[in-house]
């Protein structure tokens, strides 16, 4: 059954949009798109995995709405966030003749967003854009807020733009063709929210977290909701991240080295390695002093509850070394003069910029983390 859609207005001015959230949506998609197409001619940008599942009924909705378009689709995963699936990309639209005015539309997860994204504000020195995002993590963050990227051997989205979209359609049915360990990725962002702003979120998300999880489509939606709606106000201060918006962050300049040193594939989800991000980055508060240690145990007892990873340990490979994190690190986008920063916690729900963190203190938490847990070293003697 359809619920009435919620939406949360992105208010930026001249480049404000809505985020519309609910079920049943992609059915009308055109009834949401066509006021803001400049002409009934679009490009419908997917990924091979959405392709198989969505191509027929979207393609049928636009048909229905006399829109006419050409379905782009690349191949699934990461990987696809390249120069040359970029250029690729930029070419097929070419080909497909979209103009200075017209909109495309991104139809998949936080890689379709980010690539097409990129090349809508590149295309023509600017194309509009439409996000349909398909998973979680692209419902609850990626696709919200403008931010455009790709990846390079140096590390993850180092190359990009910001480019407001036009609207984006959270259509939470998509979420019940993501699988388990996508759905869970997604949730870390979720998390992220309570845990750098909202400390009643937090306490919602622990009390509701598994049934989030587990299909229950009323707490999930509300999940997206409330995500949106933090990620809303902090865009609105600072849609340039030169000040609050960097609290986004929490958890990302670990979790950005760990999916660079795992090659940026699906052998480690971004949600999977912001979870594990989002621990350190509290273990490193706490051990700066700044916040106490029940808040460490509290976030890391609620990821490891729903089956997130908590420690660089539970992913590791053995070419791995804690230098080579830092190094990645050392590239983050966020660092200035060659002072690497990091978003840090006072208390859940109570993140700060930190700018002055040095390498000793990082380098025991990294240590630490890639270490045996004392429950994996009592498991070890009792097998002795
Ligand atoms: N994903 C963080 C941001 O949009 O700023």
């Amino acid at each position: 059954m359809s619920k009435k859609p919620t939406t949360v207005q992105i208010k930026l001015g001249q480049a404000s949009y809505d985020v519309v959230i609910g079920n049943q949506l992609m059915k009308d998609i055109g009834v949401w798109v066509t006021p803001l197409l400049n002409r009934k001619h679009t490009a419908i940008v997917m990924d091979t995995h959405v392709a198989d599942l969505y191509r027929d009924e979207l393609t049928a909705t636009f048909n229905k709405h006399d829109i006419k378009h050409q379905t782009i689709v690349l191949q699934a995963g990461e990987q696809t966030k390249s120069f040359e699936q970029l250029q690729g990309l930029l070419n097929h639209l070419l080909e497909s003749k979209i103009e200075r005015h017209d909109t495309i539309i991104a139809f998949g997860g936080g890689v379709i967003g980010d690539i097409c994204g990129f090349a809508a504000s590149v295309l023509r020195r600017g194309v509009g854009i439409i996000h349909l995002p398909t998973t979680l993590l692209a419902q609850v963050d990626s696709a919200i807020g403008g931010k455009t990227g790709i990846n390079t051997p140096h590390g993850k989205n180092l190359v990009g733009t910001f480019h407001q979209p036009k609207l984006v359609l959270a259509d939470t049915d998509f979420l019940d063709t993501l699988g388990s360990r996508n759905l869970r990725a997604g949730y870390a962002e979720v998390v992220k929210y309570g845990a750098l702003g909202n400390r009643s979120f937090f306490n919602w998300l622990e009390n509701h977290g598994t049934t989030i999880l587990s299909g229950n489509k009323a707490h999930l939606t509300e999940a997206v909701i409330e995500s949106v709606r933090a990620k809303a106000q902090i865009i609105e201060q600072d849609v340039f991240e030169s000040g609050s918006r960097q609290l986004l962050n929490l958890g990302h300049t670990f979790a950005h080295a760990l999916e660079t040193e795992s090659g940026h594939n699906e052998t480690l989800l971004h949600g999977e390695a912001v979870a594990i991000g989002i621990v350190l980055a509290f273990d490193l508060s706490v051990r700066l002093g700044y916040c106490p240690s029940s808040e460490l145990a509290r976030v890391k007892s609620h990821f490891a509850s729903i089956g997130l990873p908590t420690r660089i340990r539970e992913v590791l490979r053995p070419s791995w070394s804690v230098k080579a994190l830092i190094n990645h690190m050392q590239q983050d986008k966020k660092i200035v003069d060659g002072k690497l920063s990091f978003v840090l916690v006072r208390s859940i729900g109570d993140a700060f910029l930190c700018t002055d963190v040095r390498t000793g203190v990082l380098n025991s938490v990294l240590t630490d983390s890639f270490a045996e847990s004392e429950l994996e070293k009592a498991a070890q003697k009792s097998n002795v």
